[in-house]
This record gives structure tokens, sequence and C-alpha cells, in this order.
């Protein structure tokens, strides 16, 4: 069966001196979306980036820009994301205190939206809000760090998101993507898509094969990735 897959790479691993480098050469290495996560030490104990930098990167390409609100309360910065450029915007339901409004407030500026779900939190704050949702997130780690190792329990999880969303798209017809994030790399890619994922994003096992400033550095990973993918 033909099935479109898509890897996202999650600019927190890269070189952030070179920054829009990294986007456009990762990006011409046959990937198709910049994973941007977004941290703020206070939902989670890390501090990254922000609208800024993504109005910054935005006129570097024309890939989708997913914007991963790791943030608490969520609705103050979405404004200033879609404003920024953000294709898809999601955000942990532990985020809002009113989840349905911040799925609408995303939808109405313009964005696709998406939930994101932590290892321990459950799939059912789906169950009412299917409707405005066009991606859903499942994190294979807690969220906060790159470079950690997938949770493998997610697989499971993995099934249960992928048979909600099938269910979905035969009543409606409409498609959700299904998104997995932490600890993806060749080896697991081939396994985490046979569970259900659709797109993959990939921090550390990217940007990690990349050390030298040859502009094709991560031709060979996303090959590899490319290539797992093709086997399932
Ligand atoms: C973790 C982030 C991830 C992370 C993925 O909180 O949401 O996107 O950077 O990195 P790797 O692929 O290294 O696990
Ligand atoms: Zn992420």
């Amino acid at each position: 069966m033909d099935k479109t897959y898509r890897i996202a790479p999650s600019i927190l691993s890269a070189d952030f001196a070179k920054l829009g480098q990294e986007i456009k050469d990762v990006i011409a290495s046959g990937t198709d979306i910049v994973h941007f996560d977004v941290m703020d030490n206070h939902y989670v104990p890390n501090l990254t980036i922000g609208p800024l930098v993504c109005k910054a990167i935005r006129p570097l390409t024309d890939a989708i820009i997913d914007v991963h609100l790791m943030v608490k309360p969520v609705d103050r910065i979405i404004p200033d994301f879609a404003e920024a450029g953000a294709d898809i915007i999601t955000f942990h339901p532990e985020g809002s205190e009113h989840i349905d409004r911040s799925l609408s407030l995303v939808r109405d500026l313009g964005c696709k939206s998406g939930l994101v779900f932590n290892p321990a939190t459950p799939l059912d704050y789906l169950d009412y809000v299917m409707d405005k949702i066009d991606m859903v997130l499942l994190m294979s780690v807690n969220p906060g760090f790159g470079g950690q190792k997938f949770i493998p329990e997610m697989l499971k999880k993995l099934s249960e998101a992928r048979k909600k969303i099938d269910d979905y798209t035969q009543k409606t017809g409409r498609e959700i993507w299904l998104e997995i994030d932490g600890g993806v790399n060749p080896n697991n890619i081939a396994e985490i898509a046979k569970a259900g994922a659709d797109t993959f994003v990939a921090g550390s096992a990217i940007f990690g094969a990349g050390k030298d400033s040859d502009p094709n550095r991560y031709d060979s990973v996303v090959k590899l990735l490319r290539e797992s993918l093709a086997s399932v």
C-alpha cells in the first residue's frame, strides 16, 4: 500500500548559530516539515525559541512550519505564532484551561491545529474535539529535551490513536495526521510507522548526523530514514 510519510526535523537539535542555513540544508536533503519546539521553562523545564525566530525563518523556506507549543498558558502566544507564519500550531491539553476554545483560536487565525499527548496523557481528550483537529501529536519521550530514548509503550498508544483517526476519517472523509515526537531514528522508524504514525519528528538523529559544513551533510541520514520507511 502506498502511504505518504512526512519527516519533520526538530530544529531544537540544529546549530542555532547557523539556524537559517541548517533549515535550508535539512529541507533540501528531502525532509518535509520544520518542527519548531517552543519551551517556556514553566510547562517544561527548558527555554527555547519564540515567535521572533519563527518570523525570521519563515522567508527561508516553503516547507510547513509545525509549531509545537510546550507552554502554559497557550492562548496568549497563539496569535503571535500565527502572525509569524506558522502553518500548524499544536499544544498540550495541560497547557490550556479551555481546550476547545484554544483549538478554535488556532483555526480562526488560519492555521492547522493539533493536540499533543505526553506519554501518560490519555487520548480521551480527542473524543469531543476531532472536528477541530488536523494533527494528533504523540510524545514518545517526556517533553523538554532532545536526545532522549523512545518509550516503547508508545507503540501501543500509536495504534490506539491510529484507530481513533481511521474511524473518524471513515465517517467524515477528513484526514488527520498522526505525528510522533521523541527518540525517532533510522533503526526504529519502520516499527513506529507500522504502529500507525505518518509524520515523524527527528531532532538529534538528523542534526547529530551532520557535523561538517557540507550542504549535503543530512542527505545520508534522511535517505536511511526514507529507506526504512519504504520497507514498511
Ligand atoms: C522534546 C521535543 C522534541 C525533541 C525531539 O520535548 O518536543 O521535538 O526535540 O528530539 P529527538 O528526536 O532528539 O528526540
Ligand atoms: Zn516537539
